[in-house]
């Protein structure tokens, strides 16, 4: 069975997984309220993976004989500068869950527990992803700039993304 220390730190990352769903929900809804319906496409699928990261961790906790646990979620921000700044936002939530992953991984070394090290290092690799996918849009926005067609292509190639977990998985 895994320590109690471990099993309260997942159950707080569930907690932050479900925030990241709420918090992409709300910047879909931010473009979709500025009739860029691609992005908000692109934020609706990311807030999907995100229900599918705190899934993952959910089964996992009662997989391992643990007790699952759901707490309160704070409210994320629902209104941005810009989609820029929504998107650097984004980048700035994932840089942090990129942290508590890592403080997870150290925690289950210190412990000794190599069924949760393993299990950690899906989240360790898709961080790594999902830095990149938010930086590299950062970097296409910044280049687009105030170009309104530009904008819409781009919002056009992201109406196109999809959520498979199987590829996620
Ligand atoms: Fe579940 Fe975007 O990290």
């Amino acid at each position: 069975m895994i320590r109690e220390n471990l099993m309260a730190e997942l159950n707080e990352q569930i907690k932050f997984e479900i925030f990241s769903e709420n918090l992409y929900l709300a910047m879909a809804a931010y473009c979709a309220d500025q009739d860029l319906d691609g992005f908000a496409n692109f934020f609706k699928i990311q807030a999907e993976e995100e229900k599918f990261h705190a899934m993952k961790i959910f089964d996992y906790i009662i997989e391992r004989d643990g007790r699952a646990r759901i707490s309160a979620i704070d409210e994320p921000q629902n209104d941005f500068a810009s989609i820029l700044d929504a998107f650097q936002k984004a980048y700035e939530h994932e840089q942090f869950v990129t942290k508590r992953i890592d403080t997870l991984m150290d925690l289950a070394i210190e412990e000794r527990d190599h069924a949760t090290v393993s299990f950690l290092k899906w989240f360790v690799d898709e961080q790594v992803e999902e830095e990149s996918l938010f930086r590299g849009l950062i970097a296409k926005l910044e280049r687009i700039g105030e170009n309104s067609a530009a904008l819409h292509m781009l919002d056009a190639e992201l109406a196109q993304r999809t959520f498979t977990p199987e590829d996620d998985a």
